[in-house]
């Protein structure tokens, strides 16, 4: 039996017994808790801890009880507190007295540690590679809607026309960085705790290297008591999940706004709306909505954590066991937000003419305008003021930028000539050929190397 009550007189409370335990939410920690009890078992045998024989026994056993989880047979109790009580126990109805080897030269502080870095390094993987997924579609959508012109905003008025692909590709930048954040990670994450005991170290020669290596880790960790205390790899997840949440919750807010009838940018895939239970003509973005909501709860998983860390003497403390349903919390809503979120954008399509008159606006010109003068010598500051005037006797007026005629022009500057006229949202696109721009040659080339790192990356099944 694995029981941890040798010291006591009494039976435990029954609410501290479930206060207490962490069975209801670690148990998805099961397969990494095998694995690294088999990787632990084969070291003892192979140090001469425990014999060959009985190493086999238990790592025979651990694969018992490991088949018997996945095919839903297991069952979990709470008075064993967490999955590792829960499996050991298991082991010992399956092997007998001998399971009771297994714990040794370890502790659940080092052995709960280890099953969080292979549980977190899982996760990097699916969320990389779910964020490529999401930049597939943020990039097909660009490349199918290559033409599109859109009005740029800045404190959500109309600026500057730009291309949509423009647009979409600073999403690309986003979610790029949001990759090499997860990527970054993984040399913090990817270090082997076991070995640490409690937090001393332990009194058996034991072969840390061998463990690591059978569990694919390309380190060990270096000082016992930070190994059994260090959860600063759940909080870097934690935060880079926060920004890619918060980046999908800027798309989000774009595409309920393009999507409403004011603005009539873009149409959600009806596989991707939902109806209202009232009003029979609703389409609403509930996908987008619930993106933007949801990021409120992974921000509050990452302060948590962080509050929950805050003040922690070393080494384990039972504090330690809050930092997990927050983080499983967060790493099912990235995941889940981020696949839906991917399927949302690449069936959406996008009202060209729409956009087109929408970038057509009276004044969205202006700067042209103004670098018109420029261009004539004028210095910037100055050439502001003087369109800044045309602009308020055009709106006067009530006439755009082009309806003005060049006797109105010039009444306010004489350096404008007949060519003022020919200024176009197409060549105010096309004038701005610099790199980063918004130029068609600047953006496609921009899509072609973002096309050719996505070919690049290997697909995972
Ligand atoms: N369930 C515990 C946790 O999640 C495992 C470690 C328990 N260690 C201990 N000394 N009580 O942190």
């Amino acid at each position: 039996m694995s029981d941890t009550r040798g010291r006591f007189e009494k039976e435990m409370n029954e609410k501290v017994e479930t206060y207490q335990a962490s069975i209801f939410f670690d148990r998805r920690l099961f397969v990494y808790d095998i694995y690294g009890s088999i990787a632990h078992a084969k070291m003892l045998g192979k140090q001469g801890i425990i014999t060959e024989q009985e190493a086999e026994l238990i790592v025979n056993g651990l694969q018992m009880v490991r088949e018997e989880i996945e095919k839903g047979e297991f069952e979990f109790k709470k008075e064993l507190e967490d999955i590792h009580l829960n499996i050991e126990n298991r082991l010992f109805e399956k092997i007998g007295d001998l399971a009771g080897k297994l714990h040794t030269a370890r502790s659940r502080n080092d052995q709960v540690a280890l099953d969080m870095r292979l549980y977190v390094k899982g996760a990097i993987v699916i969320a990389i590679d779910m964020l490529i997924e999401m930049e597939r579609a943020v990039v097909g959508l660009a490349e199918d809607n290559v033409d599109v012109v859109i009005p740029g905003y800045t404190h959500l008025q109309r600026a500057q026309p730009i291309l949509l692909a423009h647009h979409l590709l600073a999403y690309y930048e986003m979610l790029e960085r949001d990759v090499s954040r997860f990527q970054d990670m993984m040399k913090h994450v990817d270090v082997m705790p076991l070995g640490s005991g409690a937090l001393a170290g332990v009194p058996y020669p034991i072969d840390r290297e061998f463990v690591a290596k059978e569990l694919g880790f390309s380190s060990i960790s270096r000082n016992s008591i930070d190994a059994v205390s260090d959860r600063d790899f759940l909080v870097e997840y934690s935060s880079a999940a926060a920004v890619a949440m918060m980046h999908l919750s800027r798309f989000a807010e774009e595409i309920i706004l393009w999507s409403s009838q004011e603005f009539g940018f873009i149409e959600i895939d009806d596989a991707y709306a939902t109806g209202s239970s009232i009003m029979p003509q609703k389409k609403n973005p509930d996908v987008a909505e619930l993106a933007r909501g949801k990021t409120g709860r992974v921000y509050g998983n990452l302060i948590g954590l962080l509050t929950t860390l805050k003040s922690l003497p070393l080494a384990y403390n039972k504090d330690l066991q809050e930092d997990k349903e927050g983080f499983f919390d967060t790493v099912d809503t990235l995941l889940s937000t981020v696949e839906v979120f991917a399927g949302m954008v690449s069936t959406l399509t996008v009202n060209a003419d729409r956009t087109r008159s929408a970038a057509d606006s009276p004044y969205i010109l202006a700067t042209d305008v103004a670098d018109y003068l420029v261009g004539r010598g004028v210095p910037f500051r100055e050439a502001h003021q003087i369109v800044g005037n045309l602009v308020k006797y055009a709106v006067d007026k009530n006439k755009s930028l082009n309806e003005l005629s060049i006797e109105e022009y010039q009444n306010f500057s004489s350096l404008f000539e007949k060519d003022i006229c020919d200024i176009s949202v197409e060549k105010s696109i096309n004038g701005r050929n610099v790199p980063g721009g918004t130029a068609p040659e600047q953006v496609e080339a921009a899509l072609k190397l973002a096309r050719e790192r996505l070919n690049g990356r290997e697909k995972r099944g």
